[in-house]
């Protein structure tokens, strides 16, 4: 048998920043202004550093204004919700991105909560939240929708499929069971306490992996010809990064998947810097 057809998520990011850029300078012309993303940062979480920075730089490459608000470990919650209501109410500002992890000491959802939803490029406000399993315009959250994408462009047929999404997070899993729902899928989540996640796994033409758990999908858990998206990141004990599916055996199984690194990855970035612009372009038809 074949191997699978592996999802290039970098050149399909990659082409659609491109496309991002054109209706950047496009916006620019029309209005005298650049699209504005403003992320925080609060503490010196290392990964969360490298992700910020990335984002920074993908937004100037795409024309728009990126801003990094840094702010210390000791930033106490009351002062980072003066910093959200100023960006909410500051006019130049179109997107606001509050990096995750917070420090333990300051309650993650007041501070989601506090964000002006129509600035959300995260999708994680609970009106963008509700908006989405109600089926309307919304900011969605960046990763799920990069896979979508990835399933749109590779013309995997959604419709009437069987989906399953193992993982339930706010992040991912649960936008991302709302996104296929959305596309007419026969949508299951699937998680840590599910019974016999194997045999749901074989059932599913169209496969979601966001478990946070190296490796954990096996070529012996796909149905024969489905499509496989793998949200995972992890260090192997090699130390090259891995995905939560076991690429070569699911390869074997599988008609088309993503790998990792070059998979989901790029996308969850492009979508961004999609959200940012659709929030800016919402904001300028409103005023
Ligand atoms: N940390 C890890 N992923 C994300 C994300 O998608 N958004 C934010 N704000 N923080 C994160």
């Amino acid at each position: 048998m074949s191997e699978a057809k592996l999802i290039d998520g970098k050149l399909i990011a990659q082409a659609l920043r491109q496309e991002i850029a054109g209706e950047v300078q496009r916006f620019r012309q029309a209005h005298a202004r650049a699209p504005a993303l403003h992320v925080v940062l609060v503490g010196d979480d290392a990964a969360s550093a490298v992700y910020v920075r990335n984002k920074e730089k993908a937004v100037v490459e795409a024309g728009m204004i990126g801003a990094v608000h840094r702010l210390p470990a000791s930033t106490t919650a009351a002062a980072l919700h003066q910093l959200v209501r100023e960006l909410n109410e500051d006019p130049a500002v179109d997107g606001i991105l509050v990096q995750l992890p917070l420090p333990a000491h300051i309650p993650v959802d007041p501070i989601l909560e506090s964000v002006d939803p129509a600035k959300d490029v995260d999708g994680f406000h609970p009106v963008n939240v509700g908006k989405l399993w109600s089926g309307k315009a919304a900011l969605v959250p960046c990763t799920p929708r990069g896979c979508l994408h990835l399933l749109r462009t590779a013309e995997v047929p959604l419709e009437g499929s069987r989906a399953l999404v193992i993982g339930r997070s706010n992040i991912v899993g649960k936008p991302m069971a709302a996104l296929l729902l959305g596309a007419n899928a026969t949508v299951s989540i699937g998680h840590s306490r599910s019974r016999d996640l194997p045999a749901r796994c074989r059932e599913a033409d169209v496969l979601i992996v966001a478990a946070g758990q190296r490796q954990m999908v096996e070529g012996s858990w796909i149905k024969p010809g489905a499509t496989v998206i793998d949200v995972g990141m992890h260090r192997g004990p090699d130390g090259k990064l891995c995905g939560d599916v076991d690429l070569a055996s699911a390869r074997k199984v599988a008609a088309a998947i993503t790998p990792v690194p070059g998979g989901v990855g790029p996308m969850t970035i492009a979508m961004l810097l999609d959200n940012t612009l659709k929030a800016a372009l919402a904001r300028t038809a409103r005023s």
